[in-house]
C-alpha cells in the first residue's frame, strides 16, 4: 500500500512548472499520484496535472524504476486508446525544479464514482447502464489496441457534470494498465498490483492478465452501482482475495435474481472462459435488457457501511514467500527548490485504512502462498 510520505510537498496555487504549467488547485489524490488543476499557459487552456509521488531517495533502486516506467506507460497507453470515455492526455515530463515526473491531461469538472455513490448511494437502473455502457466500449477499444486497464473502480471512473442531462463518464488512471505481450518486467514475479477489492482471481492466482480481467472489474462496477456500496465490503484484504479466488463475492440475491443477476454472474464468473467474450459482448447483453423491468434497489433498512479507502496496492511476495514493504522514505526536496513544500491533505480513513493494509500484507502472503500451492 502506497502511503503519501509526510514530506512529499504540495504543490503550491500559482507555482509556474516548466514555464508552461500554472497550478491553480488541487483536484485529488490516489495511490500512487496527487492531481492538480492548471493552466497551460501556451496554449491557455485548462488542464489537470498528475504528479506522481516518490517514495525512495535511491533513485537507482528498480522498484523505483518500476514505478516510473508504470507512470510513463500510464500516459502512453492511455493516449494509446482514442474513445471519449477515456481521459485525453496532452502531454507528460519532469517537473524541472523537483524532478517528479507528470501528466498533464483534460481538466474534468465533476466527480469520481466513487464520490457520487457515498453522497447518493445506489444508481436509478437507467443512469447505472448510462455509465457503464460508455465504459465498456471505451474497455473494448482499449483492448483492440491490447491494453488492459487493470485498476477498474469507481474511484477510477470520472463523471463530467453529474447528475445534469448533460453527464458523460471517462476512465481514467492506467496507471497499472498492461500493453498485452508487453515487457512483463514492470510487474516483477511475485507482484500483485491493484485494489483488493476488485482483483481477478486469475490474476491473483496466475498473474494473468487479459481483457476478462476488466470483464470481471466491470461486473463487480456495476454491481455496485446498483447495490449502492462494493460487493466485498471487507477492509481486510486476504478476505477479499480469498472471496475472490473462491468465487464467493457474496452478490445481494434481490440482484442476482432480477434481469441484472445473470449478466453480474456471468461478468464475475470465477473463471474467464465462463465471462463475456469481449467487452463489447457484455454491452450487448446491457442493450437487451428493458430497463422497465429492472428493478429499483430496497431500501437500506440500516446505513450503508462505509466502504472505506480501497487504493492500489502492490503485493510483493519473495522467494521465501515473505511480503516486504514498498521503500516509503519520504523524498526530500532539494534546497534550491523553488516550490515551498505544504502538507498534502489527506482523504479521509487514509491512516487508519493504511495501517489496516500494512497489518494485513503479512497475512495476506501467507494467503497467497496458500492459494499459490493450490495450483
Ligand atoms: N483529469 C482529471 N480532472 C479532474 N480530477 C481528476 C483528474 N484525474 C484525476 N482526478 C482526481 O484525482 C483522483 C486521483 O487520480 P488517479 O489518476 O486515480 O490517481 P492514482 O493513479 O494515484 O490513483 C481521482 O480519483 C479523481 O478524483
Ligand atoms: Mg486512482
Amino acid at each position: 500500500m502506497t502511503s503519501i510520505p509526510p514530506q512529499t510537498p504540495r504543490i503550491p496555487d500559482g507555482a509556474l512548472l516548466n514555464n508552461r504549467y500554472r497550478i491553480t488547485g488541487f483536484l485529488g489524490l490516489g495511490g500512487h499520484a496527487a492531481v492538480y488543476a492548471a493552466v497551460d499557459t501556451l496554449i491557455e487552456r485548462d488542464v489537470a496535472v498528475k504528479v506522481l509521488y516518490l517514495l525512495s531517495e535511491d533513485n537507482t533502486s528498480p522498484e523505483h524504476h518500476s514505478r516510473l516506467e508504470r507512470f510513463r506507460a500510464e500516459a502512453r497507453l492511455a493516449a494509446k486508446i482514442r474513445h471519449p470515455a477515456v481521459v485525453t492526455i496532452f502531454d507528460m515530463g519532469t517537473i524541472d525544479q523537483l524532478g517528479f515526473p507528470f501528466i498533464v491531461m483534460e481538466h474534468l469538472a465533476g466527480h469520481d464514482l466513487r464520490a457520487e455513490l457515498r453522497a447518493n448511494g445506489p444508481l436509478h437502473p437507467e443512469r447505472a447502464l448510462r455509465i457503464i455502457k460508455p465504459c465498456l466500449d471505451a474497455l473494448h477499444a482499449g483492448h483492440e489496441q491490447d491494453v488492459v486497464h487493470r485498476d477498474l473502480k469507481p474511484a477510477n471512473i470520472f463523471l463530467l457534470h453529474p447528475g445534469t442531462d448533460r453527464e458523460e463518464v471517462r476512465i481514467l488512471d492506467f496507471g497499472i494498465a498492461r500493453a498485452l505481450h508487453s515487457d512483463a518486467r514492470l510487474t516483477g514475479a511475485g507482484q500483485l498490483l491493484g485494489t483488493p477489492r476488485y482483483l481477478a482471481p486469475e490474476y491473483i492466482r496466475e498473474h494473468r492478465v487479459t481483457p476478462a480481467l476488466d470483464i470481471y472489474q466491470s461486473g463487480l462496477i456495476l454491481a455496485e452501482l446498483l447495490l449502492g456500496a462494493p460487493v466485498l465490503t471487507s477492509p481486510d484484504a486476504m478476505e477479499c482475495i480469498i472471496r475472490h479466488t473462491q468465487g464467493n463475492l457474496g452478490i445481494a440475491p434481490w440482484l442476482l435474481d432480477s434481469p441484472w443477476g445473470p449478466l453480474i454472474q456471468r461478468a464475475t464468473a470465477r473463471r474467464p472462459a465462463d465471462r463475456f467474450p469481449s467487452a463489447l459482448e457484455f454491452r450487448r447483453a446491457l442493450d437487451a435488457l428493458d430497463p422497465k423491468l429492472l428493478p429499483a434497489p430496497p431500501a437500506p433498512t440500516a446505513p450503508l457501511p462505509d466502504p472505506g479507502a480501497d487504493h492500489s496496492i502492490q503485493i510483493t511476495v519473495t522467494e521465501e514467500d515473505t511480503p516486504k514493504r514498498a521503500a516509503n522514505r519520504p523524498h526530500r526536496l532539494d534546497a534550491t527548490t523553488q516550490l515551498p513544500p505544504q502538507p498534502l491533505p489527506r482523504p479521509r480513513h487514509h491512516l487508519a485504512l493504511a495501517a489496516a493494509a500494512v497489518a494485513a500484507l503479512a497475512l495476506i502472503a501467507a494467503a497467497l502462498a496458500w492459494l499459490l500451492s493450490l495450483r
